[in-house]
C-alpha cells in the first residue's frame, strides 16, 4: 500500500517534470528561420522566410512590422516551399519580421537589416543559450579571400581579427549588445542586436493552450490511475491468497 502511494506520487512528480520539458521543448522549437541565416543582407538579394514548429498550427503566415503589421508580401512570394521568399530586396525590406498563427500565436520577432553598402555582419538571428559559442563574421560583398576586421560593440571596438571572424567561446549577458564591424577600405556594416538567454525560464504562450500538451497530460493522469488501481489489485490478491494460504 505504501510502495503504491510512493509510486504514485513519484509519477506524479515525472508528470510534472515531463510536462515543463515539454514546453520548454516546444518554445525552442518554434521560430522564424531565415534564410540565409543571419540579420543583415545586402540589397538586391534573395531572403526567404519559414516558420518551424508550429505543427499543425492553421493560418501560419509571416508578418513584417509596418504602419500596420502585414503578411509577408505575397505578391512576390515565388519560390514554393517557403512561407515567404523575396526574390530581391531593398533597403524598405528592413524591420521586424515574425511568424504568426490563424488564431494569434506569435513567435519571437527578428530584426532582419537590408544594407545597400558593402559590408554585412553575420550575427545569429535568435537569442543564444548562455555559455554557447557564438561566432560573428564580417563579410565584404566581393572579397573572396579572407579579410581582415574589426569588430564594435555599443560603438566601441573590442577586436581588430586579422580573419573574418570573432569568437565568443563562451557567451554571458554581459555580452548582449549591439555590434557592427568593419573591413578596412571597405566600409561598416549595419548594427545589430545579439541577445543572451537562459532558456530553462523561457515560456511562450504556444505552450501552456496547446491542445496537445492537455491530451498528452490526460493521457498520463488515466494511465497513472490505471496502473495504480492495477497494482493495487495485484497486491489485494496476493495479500487475499497469502491469507488463505495460511
Ligand atoms: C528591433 O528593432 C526595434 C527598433 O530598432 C527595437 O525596438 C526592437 O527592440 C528590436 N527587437 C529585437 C528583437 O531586437
Ligand atoms: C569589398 O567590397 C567592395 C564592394 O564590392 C569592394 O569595392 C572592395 O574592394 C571589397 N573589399 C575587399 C577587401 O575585398
Ligand atoms: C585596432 O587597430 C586600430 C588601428 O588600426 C588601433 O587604433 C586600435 O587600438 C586597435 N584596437 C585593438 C583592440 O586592438
Amino acid at each position: 500500500m505504501e510502495v503504491t502511494a510512493l509510486r504514485l506520487m513519484i509519477n506524479m512528480w515525472l508528470l510534472l517534470q515531463v510536462q515543463d520539458n515539454y514546453c520548454a521543448l516546444k518554445a525552442d522549437a518554434a521560430f522564424l528561420r531565415v534564410t540565409p541565416a543571419r540579420l543583415q543582407h545586402f540589397e538586391y538579394k534573395s531572403v526567404s522566410f519559414d516558420c518551424e514548429g508550429f505543427d499543425g498550427e492553421l493560418g501560419l503566415r509571416v508578418m513584417k512590422k509596418s504602419q500596420n503589421a502585414n503578411t509577408c508580401s505575397t505578391n512576390r512570394n515565388i519560390q514554393k516551399g517557403s512561407l515567404c521568399t523575396i526574390e530581391t530586396v531593398y533597403i524598405d525590406d528592413s524591420g521586424e519580421y515574425w511568424c504568426e498563427t490563424g488564431d494569434g500565436k506569435k513567435s519571437d520577432t527578428v530584426n532582419i537589416t537590408v544594407t545597400a553598402g558593402s559590408v554585412i555582419l553575420e550575427s545569429p538571428v535568435h537569442p543564444v543559450k548562455e555559455g554557447d559559442a557564438v561566432t560573428l563574421r564580417c563579410k565584404n560583398k566581393t572579397a573572396s579571400s579572407t579579410i581582415s576586421a574589426s569588430f564594435y560593440k555599443n560603438g566601441f571596438l573590442i577586436k581588430n581579427s586579422s580573419a573574418d571572424n570573432m569568437i565568443i567561446p563562451s557567451v554571458s549577458r554581459s555580452d548582449e549588445g549591439l555590434y557592427r564591424c568593419s573591413v578596412s577600405g571597405s566600409g561598416e556594416s549595419p548594427q545589430s542586436r545579439l541577445t543572451v538567454r537562459v532558456f530553462q525560464k523561457e515560456t511562450i504562450a504556444i505552450c501552456s493552450d496547446q491542445l496537445p500538451v492537455l491530451l498528452y497530460l490526460f493521457v498520463r493522469i488515466v494511465g497513472t490511475m490505471l496502473w495504480a488501481a492495477l497494482l493495487l489489485l495485484v497486491l489485494r490478491k496476493r495479500d487475499s491468497g497469502k491469507d488463505r494460504g495460511k
